[in-house]
């Protein structure tokens, strides 16, 4: 590789919210956080564990940015290609949140700083908690890594499907879904995911519940973000993400009964 080559940055422009995020080389530069010493912490510790499916924590560069391994594969930014919306895709994903959960388990850090956000239900893990189809990388089709661990916390492993499935299964107003979503049956989907993670017949009666009150928390710590933060949290406020919240909580109270056979 040239030395041209090698210095090279090219924008990475999948996500929404972090400015700056470059690919140089097979390394990612990401602008730093108060977080970042405690993410790649949970990132080592994933190395050691053996789980493959996030990058590798590579120190931080000479501008001060985080050095991240770059992961081969396509983020399902949207418009979601077909791939990323079958069964098998969702399957998946429910299997690598398993093995991310299981392997973060033991995952015990003193004096760690992490993203504020919401939480329900007791800590157990910490969480990805941000698991959209952008910060998820495919490939042929398949998901292999979670990227993006900016918003990871201490929560419930509950949170983080109840999160994963908002987007996944997806729990949204059909106004609101990515085109090929639009006529995919949820509570299926629901089921589908719950027993490739293998959860609990308990959890399941609390993902709904779960649910519901996360939206409301997340319209507030939307809010608030682009309030004091500004920056992509304000654009994305600006972009009506509180409106598709509201919208997507009163498609959930209009379904849930529905929804609650598929978990029973
Ligand atoms: N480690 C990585 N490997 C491969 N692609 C990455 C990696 N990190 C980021 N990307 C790409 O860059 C995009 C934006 O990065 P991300 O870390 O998700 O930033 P944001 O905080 O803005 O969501 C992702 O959607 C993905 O396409
Ligand atoms: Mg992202």
């Amino acid at each position: 590789m040239s030395i041209w080559t090698e210095a090279a940055e090219i924008p990475l422009t999948g996500g929404d919210v972090t400015d700056g995020v470059v690919r140089v080389g097979r390394t990612v530069r990401r602008p730093t956080r108060p977080s970042t010493p405690s993410v790649h912490a949970l990132l080592r510790h994933l190395e050691a564990a053996g789980f493959d499916g996030a990058p590798r924590a590579l120190g931080i560069d000479e501008s001060g940015r985080e050095i991240l391994s770059y992961i081969e594969g396509e983020a399902a930014v949207r418009p979601l290609p077909a791939y990323a919306v079958t069964d098998a895709a969702l399957v998946a994903l429910a299997r690598l949140l398993r093995d991310y959960h299981d392997a973060v388990a033991d995952f015990r850090p003193v004096g760690a700083i992490w993203e504020d956000g919401s939480n329900c239900g007791p800590v157990e893990v910490i969480g990805h908690c941000d698991i959209t189809p952008e910060n998820v990388i495919f490939r042929s089709g398949v998901p292999v890594a979670f990227i993006d661990f900016d918003l990871a916390r201490p929560t419930s492993r509950l949170f983080d499907i109840v999160t994963t499935l908002r987007h996944w299964a997806p729990i949204a107003d059909p106004l609101d879904r990515d085109p090929l979503q639009r006529t995919v049956k949820v509570g299926p989907r629901l089921r589908l995911f719950c027993d490739a993670y293998g959860l609990s017949p308990a959890d399941r009666l609390r993902l709904l519940p779960m649910a519901r009150t996360r939206f409301d928390q997340s319209y507030l710590s939307t809010r608030h973000k682009a309030e004091t933060l500004g920056g992509g949290w304000a654009t994305l406020w600006a972009n009506g993400v509180g409106q598709r919240i509201r919208r997507a909580a009163a498609w959930l109270d209009a379904n849930e009964d529905l929804l609650h056979e598929h978990l029973i």
